[in-house]
């Protein structure tokens, strides 16, 4: 496995000057300076820049940036992904000095997101100031947290990104005419997971932060009220990655699931098919909202 962990996101929105507010009263992160195209930045922890929101006319996400240890491993792997048929690029000086990585290389998924396999991420130890009071968010060798993609074609996905991306499968939910498929990379349940709702359609339905304490949720919950934000699933815990989370309506319709206590993988797990993505809660309160970022391109 050459990917080690998520490492950083960037989305283009509409409302990416909605972010300032939501990305710190709300979730907690730090805003940094803007990027030069205008972009909102925010740390989370120690890495210098882990979530951008670029200003743009349509709700997209721009590129997923995933760690690998070093240059050796983003060409090792960069081969695997030209035998599957893709085009990889590599970043110049200042398109690795704008994400904050010694540097990376890029490539398309089949669905058609933008993948960035980065090394060296500039640190900044005890640099991250909380937006908000609150405990910090558990990332180091777990990453960032998840992302869950909407895929045109799940069957080619799956095979894209355990064949050649090299990701583990965690598990699987399959709920009715529902599935979901789960990865790993390392300690945590899985940095990716992918579904299929609208076949030939691709999105995104949320971006999962873990915080350190289950009260980080609750007072989330309480500042969604004060400042108008939308909490789009009441607070539940998951049946897989036992995450006890809620999920927050984003400026760009992307949902933030906010979480505290999901498992770790470890060595002998066994994947397992769940046919319901919760234990309890996560009740659906704003059915009236999109169902998730639809991406139209
Ligand atoms: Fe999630």
């Amino acid at each position: 496995m050459m990917i080690r962990s998520m490492a950083y996101l960037g989305l283009e929105s509409p409302a990416a000057a909605q972010w300032r507010t939501f990305g710190t009263a709300i979730l907690g992160l730090q805003l940094l300076d803007d990027a030069a195209d205008g972009a909102q930045r925010f740390r989370m922890d120690e890495a210098d820049c882990r979530l951008w929101v670029h200003p743009g006319g349509r709700n997209d996400i721009a590129y997923i940036g995933w760690t690998v240890a070093g240059e050796p491993e983003a060409i090792a792997l960069g081969e695997l992904i030209i035998a599957a048929g893709r085009e990889l690029h590599r970043a110049t000086r200042d398109e690795a000095a704008a994400r904050k990585v010694a540097g990376f290389c890029w490539f398309i998924d089949p669905a058609g997101f933008r993948h960035e396999l980065a090394w060296g991420q500039y640190v900044t130890p005890n640099g991250f100031v909380p937006g908000r009071a609150m405990s910090g968010f558990r990332t180091g060798d777990q990453g960032m947290g998840h992302i869950v993609l909407a895929v045109p074609d799940l069957g080619v996905s799956d095979r894209f990104y355990r064949e050649v991306l090299g990701f583990n499968i965690s598990d699987r939910i399959i709920d009715g005419p529902r599935e979901l498929l789960f990865y790993h990379c390392n300690g945590r349940h899985h940095s990716l997971a992918i579904a299929s709702p609208v076949p030939g359609k691709m999105g995104a339905h949320h971006l999962m932060l873990e915080v350190n304490a289950l009260d980080d949720v609750g007072v989330a919950i309480d500042l969604c009220a004060q400042h108008d934000v939308p909490v789009s699933k009441s607070i539940g815990c998951h049946s897989n990655d036992r995450m006890v989370s809620t999920y927050l309506f984003s400026p760009s319709v992307l949902r933030i699931e906010y979480g505290f206590g999901g498992v770790a993988i470890h060595d002998l797990w066994e994947p397992k098919t769940y046919s319901t993505t919760s234990i309890w809660g996560h009740k659906e309160l704003r059915p009236d909202l999109p169902p998730a970022m639809i991406i139209e391109r």
